[in-house]
């Protein structure tokens, strides 16, 4: 059982993104539920917008205590989408909540510099949830640039660890939440997409 939240404090760093394809990865085995807490709801979204992608998607936003404790038993991982905000009392809750906080960040020194209030968020959930792991995930990186390097650099002065798996900038991605489904429904044209949240996964489970 994991429950995972996918947080941050900046729209486009890919938490839906990575919601919705590493909760249908760890749905290929075990089943999983995605918990949007997210008031643009776009998980729910997602969910209507294609055929059944298979996985159940519930609406947390008002409740998402109420709602983890309602499912916990049910499924075997909970998977939450959070707001853009560490602020938003969502995200607070989720951290509360949790086994393990994903962070995506973006190649970019703003991303960089807004993570510095998670760290400070985690820290106080830390008070309350003792366990709670907590890593970043470069997302949308583009191998071979001079930033990408700087990247793994900067992010090793943060209190928080990041992933060794980092999530490219790949078509399959943006298609996958165009359309409703995951980079596991692309065949072949989603197999290097698959193969990376696979590798986050295990990544994660590890923890
Ligand atoms: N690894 C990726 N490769 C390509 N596009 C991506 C990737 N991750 C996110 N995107 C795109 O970036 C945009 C923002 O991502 P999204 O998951 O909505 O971010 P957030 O939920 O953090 O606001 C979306 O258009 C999404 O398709
Ligand atoms: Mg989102």
């Amino acid at each position: 059982m994991a429950t995972i939240a996918l947080v941050g404090n900046k729209g486009g760093a890919g938490k839906t993104t990575l919601s919705v394809n590493l909760a249908s990865g760890l749905n290929r085995h075990d089943s999983t539920l995605v918990l949007d807490a997210d008031p643009q709801r776009s998980v729910l979204q997602w969910r209507a917008m294609g055929e059944d992608p298979g996985l159940d998607v519930v609406d947390a936003v008002d409740d998402l205590p109420d709602a983890v404790a309602a499912h916990r038993d049910s499924f075997r991982h909970l998977v939450i989408d959070c707001p853009p905000s560490v602020e938003a009392p969502q995200t607070l809750t989720a951290l509360r909540l949790v086994d393990v906080a994903l962070i995506p960040v973006q190649p970019s020194p703003l991303d960089i510099w807004a993570t510095v209030h998670i760290e400070r968020e985690v820290e106080v959930a830390r008070e309350q949830n003792p366990g709670l792991r907590a890593l970043l995930v470069i997302n949308q990186l583009e191998p071979r640039t001079r930033l990408s390097r700087m990247m793994r650099q900067a992010l090793a002065e943060l209190s928080i660890p990041a992933a060794e798996t980092a999530v490219r900038r790949r078509m399959a991605f943006r298609m996958s939440v165009l359309e409703g489904r995951s980079v596991f429904d692309f065949g072949s044209r989603g197999s290097d997409a698959g193969a990376e949240i696979q590798q986050l996964i295990e990544e994660v489970m590890a923890l």
